[in-house]
């Protein structure tokens, strides 16, 4: 089976993130053909500053091998690295009927709000399902928000092949059932655009500041506590082994436990979960020629791939040089 997902390098990870995407994606690699890439084109479509661009570009790198991406087994690289898949993006883009675009909720919310929106914004459907399909991917491991991005991908492959015999294998999404709401600081679910997220490598001192300032309730240190409606320990829960998370009830349902020692414990478990790896990180980002390497190597297997699948696709349509002609 053959696993495949994209990245947008648009943003620092924060622990949703780690818990909801990264962490699901990196244990499918373990019984998976995985291919994972970072999706800059997609990117492009709102992040227009090319510092920027180069820098979240390898941050999500790093970012993946640090926490246990094994390039061993699994395809890292960059979606511009495969120029093939702009090829196919055209090829789906002509059976595709553009009704289909308008009615994408990223396109509508646009509209909506009287947004004017770029030509890439509108084809952002079709590029991501070139993605998908130019490395014949049985399974997209994606969050709910992009299940509508998968399914029109699975019917540009329907209609494809219809209309011109068997090329794509249609992919199916794989939608984490998130193990629980991850909850940011205010108690809402952790996202960017609440801006109560906890960032994955805030510096050790910095983690333990940003936990110290989640909303509790006022209970004093005398006062018995309620685990289960409490933000810190519904964060503890997703850290911490199952006998420290009994032992941490415990302490809630009796008199003695403040929030700022729930708090000191929730730092303890995150902070062990987050050390090691972000050693890795902060070695990787000073050296980029490693996580270079890394990309490399993906790049050259994902684009074989890339390269006859989009062969395939070139010689149903007809195109007469299938793959392509050589020009020297
Ligand atoms: N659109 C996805 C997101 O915003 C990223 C993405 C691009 C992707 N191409 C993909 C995900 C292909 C899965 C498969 O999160």
């Amino acid at each position: 089976m053959r696993a495949l997902t994209g990245i947008k390098p648009t943003a620092t990870p924060h622990l949703g993130n780690l818990l909801g995407a990264i962490a699901p994606a990196l244990a499918l690699q373990e019984k998976a053909d995985a291919f994972y890439f970072i999706a800059d084109y997609h990117a492009l479509t709102t992040l227009q500053d090319a510092e920027r661009m180069r820098q979240y570009t390898r941050e999500v790198a790093a970012t993946w091998l640090a926490l246990g991406l094994d390039p061993a087994r699994t395809s890292l690289f960059v979606q511009s690295d495969i120029p093939e898949v702009t090829e196919l993006t055209w090829l789906l883009a002509c059976v595709l009927g553009s009704g289909a675009l308008e009615r994408a909720h990223a396109y509508k919310a646009a509209q909506q709000d009287g947004r004017e929106v770029n030509v890439g914004t509108f084809l952002y459907p079709v590029l991501m399902a070139a993605d998908i399909l130019i490395y014949d991917s049985n399974a997209v491991p994606v969050g709910k928000d992009q299940k509508q991005h998968v399914e029109m991908a699975r019917d540009m492959a329907q209609a494809f092949n219809s209309r011109f015999g068997e090329v794509f294998v249609i992919p199916e999404p794989i939608i984490a059932e998130a193990v629980a709401t991850i909850p940011g600081l205010d108690g809402r679910k952790m996202s960017k655009s609440y801006g109560n997220t906890i960032e994955v490598w805030l510096p050790a001192k910095q983690l333990r500041k940003k936990i110290m300032s989640i909303t509790t309730d006022s209970r004093g240190v005398d006062e018995v506590k309620d685990p289960d409606t409490c933000n810190v320990f519904a964060l503890y829960k997703l850290f911490a082994t199952p006998e420290q998370i009994a032992a941490l009830a415990e302490r809630y349902r009796a008199p003695g436990l403040g929030y700022g020692h729930a708090k000191e414990e929730l730092f303890q478990v995150v902070e062990a979960r987050l050390a090691p790896a972000r050693v890795r990180y902060e070695h990787l980002l000073a050296h980029p020629e490693e996580i270079d390497a890394v990309l490399d190597a993906g790049t050259r297997r994902a684009r074989t791939i890339a390269a006859g699948v989009l062969a395939r696709a070139r010689q149903a349509v007809g195109f007469a040089g299938a793959p392509r002609r050589a020009v020297m």
